[in-house]
């Protein structure tokens, strides 16, 4: 099995919500779940720190985590002003579990060699989103979480139809592009 479901002890899920940073309004059933599927997903991965997981094997000194909580908060504000703008109609709830685990399967997804970053054995077996998608299958995320996170990836043969995949995809981008360039690599808008 790539992963199993571990909850972590209270430190680390401690750790696991100081790295995602505020995810918007959602209830504790629900928090749990997020910070379970990190917890497995970190527990499961060569990493001692959730914080040393890479962005991709591009950007070796990008932060997945920092990402991710750059994730969060642009696609919680796009979907807000979204609403007010165009009378938008979305689950608050739901938006945050797309945004906060859409990148949850990464620490499995890729190694450090020294100062490189590689794919892993597990990246040539299973597509990047689907193995998250897994994940949280097992912790009972509703179906359009794990649809949207699913097919998100760029390279992914198909992406999801609403709201909520549109969001991720700007807010993702948004945010990879920034950092990319803030880090002398090409944004994917160049490519
Ligand atoms: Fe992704
Ligand atoms: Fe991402």
């Amino acid at each position: 099995m790539y992963y199993s479901i571990d909850e972590g002890t209270e430190n680390e899920r401690d750790q696991v919500r100081e790295l995602l940073g505020p995810l918007g309004k959602i209830s504790g059933t629900v928090e749990d779940k997020i910070i379970t599927a990190w917890t497995s997903a970190w527990k499961s991965s060569p990493y001692e720190a959730l914080a040393d997981a890479p962005y991709s094997n591009h950007a070796p000194e990008i932060r997945l985590m920092d990402h991710v909580r750059d994730v969060n908060h642009f696609g919680i504000r796009f979907a807000q002003d979204a609403q007010k703008h165009w009378n938008c109609d979305y689950d608050a709830e739901e938006l945050a579990c797309i945004l906060a685990l859409h990148d949850v399967d990464k620490p499995l997804m890729f190694t450090r060699r020294g100062n490189q970053v590689e794919k892993s054995e597990i990246s040539k077996n299973i597509q990047h989103g689907v193995l998250g998608a897994m994940i949280l299958t097992e912790l009972g995320l509703s179906q359009r979480v794990i649809n949207t996170v699913a097919t998100h990836a760029v390279n992914s043969p198909f992406h999801g139809e609403n709201f909520y995949a549109f969001v991720l995809n700007y807010a993702d981008m948004f945010a990879s592009d920034y950092a990319l360039m803030q880090e002398g690599h090409v944004p994917y808008y160049q490519k």
